[in-house]
């Protein structure tokens, strides 16, 4: 499974690279203006930080529009990914888009219908939201294991990408169900790594080794 960070933060950014699980970035027009950043200069800040994925979302709702952004975009550098909504004219601008070689990554999708037809578009990625679907009081994990089977019944070659992570059981439930990729704010990711008997475990071999008396080196 691959992770990526959900996030405009350059300083989370790092920090999670520097761990080696950085494997790419999504960003989102609320998560730019969260920044407070210029969002191509952090985009291109952010391309600088990792080799793999950075989705850049357009803001246009129509197509011409929306080709128009994603020429600005694709410009900043070889690891972008253009993001565009679960619409009909986001899936015109991605078929146009994965034609000619570009990443595409379809976000604000929120049924497995909605997959297929992204999938049918040529989608490098497919952006299920989970944690909006649970605000509503639907499992948003089912919506995983049904796109998971769909795309496995045709060999489509669209990566499912777990949005809208909230906290580890997501990422735990998703990667049961063989998503591809999840995007999750740093803090999530690094909540993967708590657990109370690691922390009390950990505690008693420093206590036991401190009472050997011991060195090493
Ligand atoms: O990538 C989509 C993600 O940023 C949405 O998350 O928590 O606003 O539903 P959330």
């Amino acid at each position: 499974m691959k992770f990526f960070a959900d996030t405009a933060d350059i300083d989370d950014i790092k920090e999670l690279a520097d761990t080696g699980l950085l494997d790419g970035v999504t960003t989102n027009p609320s998560l730019i203006k969260k920044s407070g950043r210029d969002f191509i200069e952090v985009t291109k800040e952010i391309c600088a930080i990792t080799d793999g994925p950075v989705s850049a979302e357009v803001v246009s709702t129509d197509h011409e529009g929306m080709m128009r952004e994603a020429e600005v975009l694709r410009k900043i550098a070889d690891n972008v990914a253009i993001k565009v909504p679960l619409t009909i004219d986001g899936l015109k601008t991605c078929k146009a888009l994965t034609s000619d070689g570009t990443m595409v990554n379809v976000t604000l999708c929120f049924s497995a219908n909605q997959a297929l037809l992204a999938a049918k578009a040529g989608a490098s990625f497919i952006s299920p939201f989970v944690g909006r679907h649970d605000d509503v009081g639907y499992p948003g994990i089912e919506l995983i294991g049904d796109i998971r089977l769909i795309y496995d019944n045709y060999d489509f070659p669209t990566e499912i990408l777990v949005a809208s992570v909230r906290n580890p059981i997501h990422i735990h439930d998703s990667a049961k169900l063989g998503a591809d990729v999840m995007t999750a704010p740093p803090s999530v990711i690094k909540a993967m790594f708590n657990h109370p008997l690691t922390d009390k475990g950990l505690a008693a071999f420093i206590k036991d080794w401190e009472d050997t008396g011991q060195k090493i080196g």
